[in-house]
């Protein structure tokens, strides 16, 4: 099965029949994740908004072992992840998409492993391409039909380095030109640790990344909060779309 992982802006999910919902208990979190169980193209697909269904909870408070966890126990084999991000690139224009490649972690003091038993040999997974490249090609592909085909006029990245940082707070316009130079293209706060531990399950995972402001410092004005939930908006119906595709996609 299809999972969804809905960032910002994707707190319910209107494009795909709902069937039901699942409260799936995990031994992570005292109470159960609540999965929305979907249907399109004949396939169930089931969609969890990362920062709960009241969108209250922020990232570095996430509970990203439960969520991954409950999608296993579902038995999700491919997640697609939707993530609000900074523009760093310049053709990252808010309002456009990116499908990134890679990625490096600035976050810190996450819960970031499911290998925490010591008395376990350790394990290591293989982390070089963060991002599962069959699934990546599927969400380039639907990107790119909806915004030709659909005429949607959305530009898409079709790769791209999102560095996590840690949050609440955006970054300082330093930070920014660090990450720029370490090979940075975009900034979010949400991809890891969930990307790792979808691996560590064995789960596949790729990213749809929203451009939803410059980064700090790379344009004029500051960051606004107002303008950053007027592009979402402006996006989610095309954000839906490619969702669709990429069920229909994957169901042939
Ligand atoms: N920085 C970090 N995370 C973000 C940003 C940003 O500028 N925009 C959306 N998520």
């Amino acid at each position: 099965m299809l999972a969804v992982i809905g960032g910002t802006g994707l707190s319910a999910i209107n494009c795909f029949t709902i069937v039901g919902t699942e409260e799936v208990s995990t031994s992570f979190s005292s109470s159960a994740v609540e999965v929305t169980i979907c249907e399109s193209y004949g396939q169930r697909v089931a969609f969890l908004p990362r920062h709960g269904a009241g969108r209250t909870v922020p990232p570095h408070k996430i509970n990203y072992r439960a969520n991954i966890a409950a999608l296993k126990k579902l038995g999700v084999e491919k997640i697609v992840a939707i993530n609000a991000v900074g523009a760093i690139h310049p053709d990252l224009m808010p309002g456009s998409f990116a499908v990134p490649h890679q990625l490096i972690d600035y976050s810190h003091s996450r819960e970031s492993t499911f290998f925490t038993n010591t008395d376990a040999e350790v394990i290591h997974i293989d982390f070089t391409a963060p991002f599962a490249e069959e699934l990546r090609q599927v969400l380039i592909n639907s990107a790119t039909l909806i915004n030709t085909v659909g005429g949607r006029g959305v530009s898409v990245l079709n790769d791209g380095v999102y560095g996590v940082t840690q949050g609440p707070r955006l970054e300082t316009a330093a930070e920014i030109m660090k990450l720029k130079s370490d090979g940075c293209d975009m900034v979010g706060m949400t991809a890891m640790p969930e990307a790792a531990l979808a691996r560590e399950l064995g789960i596949d995972y790729a990213c749809l990344a929203i451009s939803v402001n410059w980064a700090a410092g790379l344009s004029e004005d500051l960051i606004s909060l107002d303008e950053i939930r007027a592009i979402l908006a402006g996006c989610i119906g095309t954000v839906e779309s490619v969702l669709q595709s990429v069920v229909a996609e994957l169901s042939t």
